[in-house]
C-alpha cells in the first residue's frame, strides 16, 4: 500500500507518533510530546514523543542486545540481500516518502521527487559494501612463523543526530554505514523534520530488519540528542549540523572517548572567473545557494566573482532568481519552499537586516514573503553585490537564499580571499581555463570542490569537510571505517 494523500496519512493528525525502539512503537517514558510543522503554512501535522534521557537509555540498551544477538552472525550476503529488499520497499514507497518529507520540511516535491534515484544508488552502495568490508594481512619481521593481520569487525552502537535541511537523504549515510558493517543504531531526527526517519524504520522492519538494529528517538537536540551524544554504551556518534552543536558533540565524546563523524557548517567559496561560460555559471551559481532555499551545509554562499564581470554577473544573477518560483511545495511546479522554521525566519532576517547596515548593496529580494506565503516562513531569493569578505553575511553560515557576491581581482587575491574563513567544506571554480581551475583545486582548503558544477554528489565518491566544517568523509572508500574497529592480531600456530 502506498500512501500519498496528504488527508489520510496515518504519521499525519491528532493521534500521537511514539519512538520506535525494538521494531515496537513507544511513548516517551514521561508521555511527553511536542509538534511538528508544516514550515509552508505554520500548521502543526503531527505530534511526536519528546524523548528523553529514559527513552535513550531504553534504545540504547536495545541496541546494545541486538549487537550481541543474532545479527552479528548475520553474513555480508544476508546483509546485502536485506538492503536489496529495502531498495524495493524504497522505490515502491518513494512518491509517500517524497510527500512526508515535503509536509515536514517545507521542501518543494519537485525537489523531494528528484532524489529518488541518488536515494535508490546510495541504498544499493551500501549493499555492494557489505561484501567490501576487508582487513588485511601484514608482513612482520618477528622471530617465529607468526602470521599478522589486521581484521576489521563492527564498531558498535552508533548514535546517529540527523539535522532537518533533508532527512530523506542524510539518514542513508548512517543507515548505509550501520546495515552494511553490521553496527546497530539509535537515530534522534532533527525535531523539526522527523516524519520520512520513522516511517524509512518502518520499512526497514518490513523488509525483514531485526528488531534493535534500527532504533529512532524522536525529540529535541539538548534532551534526546545530548542524553544520546553523552550515552556511555554510545560507542561512535555520526552527527550532521552545526558547528556550535558538533563543539558540544566533541565534549560529549569524552565520556567515553567516542569516536565521531562530524559534518558541521560551512561558507563555501563559489569562484567565478571572467573566462567562465556565463550561461552554467550564473545558474549554477545561484542553485549553489538557493537550492532548498539555502538550507544546504555546502551552499557555495560566498561567490566570489572575477571583477571585470561583476556588474554582468549580478544583473544576470538577478534576473535568473526572479524566474525562481517560490511557493508550498505541493504544487510541483515550485522550486523553493519556505524556511524550517520561524526561529530560522528570524535569523535569516536578521542577517538580511544587517547587511545594509555594513554596507552591502541589496540587488534582489531582500524580503519576506507575504500574501497567500504569509503564514509560512518565505524569504525570497537575495543576492547582496560589492560584498567585502569580513563582513558578518560574508563570514557566517547564514542557511537562507541570501548570496554575497565578492569581486576579486585576480586567481592570488582569489585563493586568499576563499581560505579566509574558519570552514572548510564545499566549494567550487567556473572556468575554461585548466590550470586556474587546478590552482583552485589544489589551493581551496575544502573537503569537497567541484570545477564547472556545483553540489553533485556520488556515493561511491563520497563528501567531506575539514577544518571547522568536520571530519570523517561521508561515502566514498573510507566512509566505512567511521563504523568499523581495528583488531591487530598476531598468530603462533
Ligand atoms: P543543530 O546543529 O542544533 O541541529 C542539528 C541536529 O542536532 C538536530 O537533530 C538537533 O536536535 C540536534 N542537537 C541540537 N542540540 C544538540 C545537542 N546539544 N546535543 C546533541 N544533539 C543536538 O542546528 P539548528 O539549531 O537546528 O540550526 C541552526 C544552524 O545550524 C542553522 O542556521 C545552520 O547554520 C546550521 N545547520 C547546519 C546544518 C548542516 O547540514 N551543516 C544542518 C542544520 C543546521
Ligand atoms: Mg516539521
Amino acid at each position: 500500500m502506498t500512501r500519498s494523500d496528504t488527508t489520510t496519512h496515518p504519521y499525519l493528525g491528532t493521534g500521537a507518533k511514539g519512538h520506535l525502539i525494538g521494531g515496537r512503537v513507544c511513548p516517551a517514558q514521561d508521555g511527553r510530546l511536542f509538534d511538528t510543522c508544516n514550515p509552508a503554512t505554520g500548521e502543526v501535522i503531527a505530534q511526536l514523543a519528546r524523548g528523553t534521557e529514559a527513552d535513550v537509555d531504553a534504545a540504547v540498551r536495545t541496541a546494545r542486545k541486538a549487537f550481541e544477538g543474532p545479527w552479528r552472525s548475520w553474513t555480508p550476503y544476508q546483509r546485502q540481500a536485506l538492503l536489496f529488499r529495502v531498495h524495493e520497499l524504497v522505490d515502491q514507497h518513494y512518491d509517500e516518502l517524497a510527500l512526508l518529507e515535503t509536509l515536514d520540511m517545507g521542501a518543494p516535491l519537485s525537489r523531494t521527487r528528484a532524489f529518488r534515484g541518488f536515494i535508490l544508488q546510495t541504498i544499493l552502495h551500501y549493499a555492494t559494501q557489505t561484501a567490501n568490508l576487508a582487513g588485511e594481512t601484514l608482513p612482520n619481521s618477528l622471530p617465529g612463523a607468526i602470521t599478522t593481520l589486521n581484521l576489521r569487525t563492527p564498531a558498535g552502537v552508533i548514535g546517529g543526530i540527523i539535522p532537518w535541511n533533508g532527512p530523506l537523504i542524510s539518514q542513508w549515510w548512517i543507515l548505509g554505514g550501520v546495515l552494511a558493517s553490521g553496527c546497530t543504531v539509535v537515530l534522534k531526527p532533527a525535531e523539526d523534520a522527523s516524519l520520512s526517519v520513522l516511517r524509512v524504520a518502518e520499512l526497514l522492519h518490513e523488509a525483514g530488519l531485526p528488531e534493535g538494529v534500527v532504533n529512532v528517538v524522536t525529540g529535541m537536540g539538548a534532551e534526546a540528542g545530548a542524553a544520546l551524544a553523552r550515552h556511555p554504551d554510545v560507542d561512535r556518534v555520526a552527527f550532521t549540523g552545526s558547528t556550535a552543536t558538533g563543539r558540544k558533540i566533541i565534549e560529549a565524546s569524552t565520556v567515553n572517548i567516542k569516536r565521531l563523524q562530524l559534518e558541521l557548517g560551512g561558507k563555501s567559496p563559489d569562484i567565478v572567473f571572467a573566462d567562465a561560460d556565463l550561461d552554467v555559471a550564473v545558474p549554477g551559481a545561484a542553485m549553489a545557494v538557493f537550492s532548498n532555499s539555502g538550507q544546504v551545509c555546502y551552499a557555495g554562499s560566498r561567490l566570489f566573482v572575477e571583477r571585470s564581470i561583476h556588474d554582468e554577473f549580478v544583473a544576470r544573477l538577478t534576473a535568473f532568481s526572479k524566474t525562481l518560483r517560490v511557493g508550498n511545495g505541493l504544487d510541483p511546479k515550485v522550486q523553493l519552499g519556505p524556511l524550517i522554521s520561524a526561529r530560522q525566519l528570524d535569523r535569516v532576517m536578521g542577517y538580511i537586516d544587517g547587511a545594509a547596515a555594513e554596507g552591502a548593496a541589496l540587488a534582489g529580494g531582500g524580503q519576506r514573503l507575504d500574501g497567500d506565503l504569509a503564514k509560512g516562513y518565505f524569504v525570497a531569493p537575495t543576492i547582496f553585490a560589492n560584498v567585502h569578505n569580513e563582513m558578518t553575511i560574508a563570514r557566517e553560515e547564514i542557511f537562507g537564499p541570501v548570496i554575497s557576491v565578492i569581486p576579486f581581482n585576480d586567481a592570488d587575491e582569489a585563493l586568499r580571499l576563499a581560505n579566509a574563513t574558519d570552514y572548510g567544506l564545499g566549494g567550487a571554480v567556473w572556468t575554461r581555463s585548466l590550470g586556474q581551475a587546478m590552482k583552485m583545486v589544489h589551493g581551496v582548503r575544502s573537503g569537497t570542490l567541484w570545477v564547472n558544477c556545483y553540489g553533485v554528489i556520488d556515493p561511491a565518491v563520497g563528501f567531506g569537510g575539514t577544518r571547522s566544517s568536520g571530519y570523517g568523509v561521508k561515502g566514498g572508500l573510507h566512509h566505512l571505517e567511521a563504523y568499523m574497529d581495528t583488531k591487530s592480531v598476531y598468530i603462533k600456530p
